[in-house]
């Protein structure tokens, strides 16, 4: 069986189909539109040179404009060459840990920014933590780490709290919302914004940059995003020679201070920290608190057993969810060397899809998995993943999802999602709703 993410359907329920693919091919060969593999071919440019086949972004480039400009067929297969990379996904939960643990093997550089080579742009978040493998990873790591300490993420509870409020606050007359909207999005643009020690001032203009580095790192080629992002980079720079004059109790002044120190972050690198943290953190957060009231909803015994005891039961609500219908489907591998999972060869230079989805409900490892059940035993769930990469923000997601969850529990208890109403993301790569109308 062949792995169509383009399928109709597989967007609103991707889990039978992963369920399949863990049954009758746990290593499947990705079958995607020539579109897609020119995207990725793109997006991958640079680090297929780092695996040693070069070029191979341009022909598939070459080969699609000639098919769209009607040239002819195009004989690089011919020539000996393959026009796109090969894309394998991998399903089952030993599998999937496997290659997030050999980072040797699965190198992280298919998760960088994407390269276009025709129009020179970059993506802010090139060359960042969550692209690169150790021990440039563990250098970096270990100086971002500093920025999240257990205290510096507590002490944020209360700020998270009084944003909590003041949003419910400003919807409450209405008696309805969209809570990504007015509140699930909001929650964590702020906080990350607060890390970094930007203004408040700016939050709408953070919503704009971090809307424009998600959906830019599934598409290419926008002059919007390029704009977006050139916007972003430039107003970073200025915060970041800001604080390496006057330097305070933040994440952007630490990254500074480490540069000075001899670290090993330069200025392009803490823009791409920056740039990386909105990505990361913003959208996922949201769709983790989405995710848990559309389970809830359609659990309805579950809710109950929330509402009973929500300070104790939150907590495990989150975890089920991040198994469950984790906002992060799948991540993203580069084969380094010619290997072998299962049998089945992977070229070096292909591409590695662990479906993290698809390992969390691997039925070896959590039983009776299709069932939503906030009291089970969620320990080793991969909604985080797994490995040297796993989460830097997964304590302040926590943090911001449970805050999110009391908040609404306590203020609105009688909550209920218009489900007919709800849109969901366009992308195989992360998932959950864009609009949750909820009347109270
Ligand atoms: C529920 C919300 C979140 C989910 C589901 C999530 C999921 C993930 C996953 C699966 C990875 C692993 C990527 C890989 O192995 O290639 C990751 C990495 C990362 N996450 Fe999160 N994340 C969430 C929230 C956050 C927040 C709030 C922040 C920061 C403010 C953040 C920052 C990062 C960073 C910087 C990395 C890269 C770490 C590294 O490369 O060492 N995430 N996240």
């Amino acid at each position: 069986m062949k792995f169509r993410p383009f399928e109709s359907g597989f967007l609103e329920d991707p889990y039978p189909t992963l369920a399949r693919l863990r049954e009758e091919s746990p290593v499947a060969k990705v079958g995607i539109s020539p579109l897609t593999a020119l995207t990725l071919a793109r997006r991958f440019a640079r680090m297929r040179r780092d695996a040693g086949e070069p070029g191979l972004a341009r022909t598939a480039w070459r080969a699609w404009r000639s098919r769209r400009s009607g040239d002819g067929p195009h004989n690089h297969r011919a020539q000996g060459r393959r026009r796109f990379p090969r894309v394998f996904a991998v399903s089952r939960y030993e599998d999937v840990t496997e290659v997030l643990r050999h980072p040797e093997i699965f190198s992280s550089k298919a998760m960088g920014g994407m390269e276009d080579p025709e129009a020179e742009q970059f993506h802010p978040t090139q060359g960042s933590l969550i692209g690169i493998d150790p021990p440039e990873h563990t250098d970096h790591r270990a100086i971002v780490n500093r920025g999240f300490t257990p205290r510096r993420i507590a002490a944020m509870e209360p700020r998270v709290r009084k944003l909590a409020d003041e949003l419910i606050s400003a919807f409450f007359p209405r008696r309805r919302c969209d809570l990504v909207e007015e509140y699930s999005n909001p929650i964590p643009v702020a906080m990350i914004a607060e890390l970094l020690g930007l203004p408040a001032e700016r939050r709408d203009d953070f919503k704009r940059w971090s809307a424009a580095l998600i959906v830019g790192s599934t598409q290419i080629g926008s002059q919007i995003h390029t704009g977006l992002f050139k916007e972003f980079r430039e107003y970073m720079s200025q915060v970041v020679e800001q604080r390496r004059r006057e330097p305070g109790d933040d994440l952007v002044s630490l990254l500074v201070h480490a540069e000075e120190e001899g670290g090993i972050l330069d200025a392009v690198h803490v823009v791409g920290f920056a740039s990386l943290m909105l990505a990361a953190g913003s959208e996922t957060t949201t769709n983790a608190i989405g995710n848990a009231l559309l389970a809830l909803q359609a659990n309805p015994e579950q809710g109950a057993l929330v509402r009973e005891d929500p300070e104790r039961r939150i907590p495990a609500l989150i975890e089920e969810t991040l198994r469950y219908d984790p906002p992060v489907q799948m991540l993203m591998r580069l084969a380094m060397e010619d290997t072998e999972i299962r049998g089945v060869e992977i070229p070096k230079g292909a591409m590695v899809l662990p479906l993290l989805a698809a390992a969390n409900r691997d039925p070896d490892v959590f039983s009776d998995p299709d069932r939503f059940d906030i009291e089970r035993n969620t320990q080793g769930h991969l909604g985080f993943g797994l490995g040297n990469h796993f989460c830097l923000g997964a304590s302040l997601a926590r943090l911001e999802a449970r805050v999110a969850l009391e908040t609404i529990f306590e203020r609105l208890p009688n909550w209920r999602i218009e489900t007919a109403d709800v849109t969901r993301h366009g992308s195989w790569l992360i998932r959950g709703p864009t609009t949750l109308p909820l009347t109270f």
